[in-house]
């Protein structure tokens, strides 16, 4: 059965679609803005979307972004079918090209704790990029979260299990349209 915002395990909508929509045109619009002179000088800007999570915020946001950009993939551990996550982070799949000398843009789904971003960030800028920045479209408001410097932030949003938009439970829930709280039943 097609997963649909009024499905039992889902607590409530906290992000609907029409919201989506109007705060990626901002992010891409600011991106556009902030953008605009490296890519007029002919520099190239990469838009790393981290899969699986990012991948539709990524085709989102990059349809906003109205400058050339390339856009690459990367797969990194994340949490499997549980909600607290293993601390470690590490490379499964690299990017298809090289970064070095382009401006790096990170698409990533959630910040939780922020460990992923923070090793990811490192690794990148190791390969002498001109810079580095991150779009996530969900902060948690987390105490103990890692000090991420990003740039891009679509929506703060409350220390629950968010599925929807691209966001998972147990590979479930991708496809939702909204962004929606999953019911603390479904993983207690
Ligand atoms: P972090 O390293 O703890 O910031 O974890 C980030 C990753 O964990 C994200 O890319 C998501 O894949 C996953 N994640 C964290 N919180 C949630 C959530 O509420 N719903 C779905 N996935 C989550
Ligand atoms: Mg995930």
């Amino acid at each position: 059965m097609h997963p649909t915002s009024e499905s039992k395990e889902i607590t409530r909508i906290l992000i609907t679609e029409e919201q989506i929509a109007q705060r990626v045109a901002e992010l891409g619009a600011a991106i556009t803005a902030d953008y605009q002179a490296k890519a007029a000088a002919g520099e190239r800007i990469v838009v790393v979307g981290i899969l699986r999570g990012a991948s539709i915020f990524m085709a989102d946001l990059v349809r906003q972004i109205e400058l050339p950009v390339e856009m690459d993939f990367m797969v990194v551990s994340s949490y499997g079918a549980s909600t607290k996550s293993s601390g470690e982070v590490t490379i499964k799949k690299d990017l298809g090209s090289s970064i070095e000398g382009a401006h790096v843009i990170i698409v990533e789904d959630i910040i939780d704790t922020g460990l992923t971003l923070k090793l990811l960030r490192a690794k990148l800028l190791e390969r002498k990029p001109l810079s580095v920045e991150i779009a996530a479209f969900l902060r948690k408001d987390v105490a103990s979260q890692e000090n991420i410097e990003c740039a891009y932030v679509g929506f703060p949003c409350p220390n629950e299990f968010i599925v929807g938009y691209g966001l998972d439970y147990a590979e479930q829930y991708r496809n939702l349209a909204d962004v929606c709280i999953l019911a603390p039943e479904m993983y207690a």
